[in-house]
């Protein structure tokens, strides 16, 4: 197991097969999938398929989502961290958009401001850009209350159509690193 990151709390590394229970707990829940338009899986098999989505994403791309892990307890909490859109999103192409996901048992606990800030951190250290970029349903509070935390800035609405995604009015917030507060 590769540690890439760690915080006062926690473990962040790659998503591997492994993960698929955590994942499934997670990924099951209507609660998690409230707000990211897309039905909760049913199936185990289709976590498989979703880990080894993203384990295709670091071969090509050298960083996709990470699992963020309890340092104590060696639990898998959720994931968070950087995806790279070579396609259009938004009208932009190559770039690196900031997202996090986590077992509803662990939310109002930190983790997904703490292991965002670690993230973006080493992103604005070993990935040569000067901004990135993320997006929330316009309802999901809990997630636009993080991104401002970061210092992440709303910059309007657009409509979102990517894959199984479809948001209408998808929030829009941009981070420029001299605003990152780490
Ligand atoms: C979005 C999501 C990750 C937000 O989770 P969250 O628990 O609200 O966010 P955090 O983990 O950062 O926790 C924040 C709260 O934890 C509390 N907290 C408890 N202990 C803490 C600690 N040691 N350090 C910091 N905050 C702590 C604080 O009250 C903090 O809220 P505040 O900033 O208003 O004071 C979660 O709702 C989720 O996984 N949702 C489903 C997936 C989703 O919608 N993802 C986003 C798509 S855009």
């Amino acid at each position: 197991m590769k540690t890439l990151l760690e915080t006062e709390r926690l473990i962040i590394r790659e998503i591997e097969l492994t993960d698929v229970d955590d994942f499934y707990e997670m990924d099951s829940d209507p609660e998690v999938h409230k707000y990211i338009d897309q039905m909760p899986i049913t199936s185990k098999e289709e976590m498989v398929k979703v880990i080894e989505m993203l384990q295709k994403q670091y071969a090509e791309n050298g960083i996709a989502r990470w699992a963020v892990l309890d340092k104590n307890t060696g639990e898998m909490l959720g994931w968070c961290g950087l995806k790279f859109f070579r396609e259009p999103l938004n009208g932009l192409v190559n770039v690196y958009e900031h997202g996090y996901r986590f077992k509803q048992k662990h939310w109002g606990k930190g983790y997904a401001t703490e292991s965002s800030k670690a993230i973006i951190d080493w992103g604005f250290k070993n990935l040569k850009v000067d901004t990135f970029y993320a997006m929330t349903h316009p309802e999901n509070e809990n997630s636009m209350h993080i991104l401002r935390k970061i210092g992440f800035e709303f910059k309007g609405f657009f409509d979102l159509k990517y894959g199984d995604f479809e948001i209408e009015k998808c929030t829009w917030f941009e981070l420029e690193k001299t605003n990152f507060k780490s």
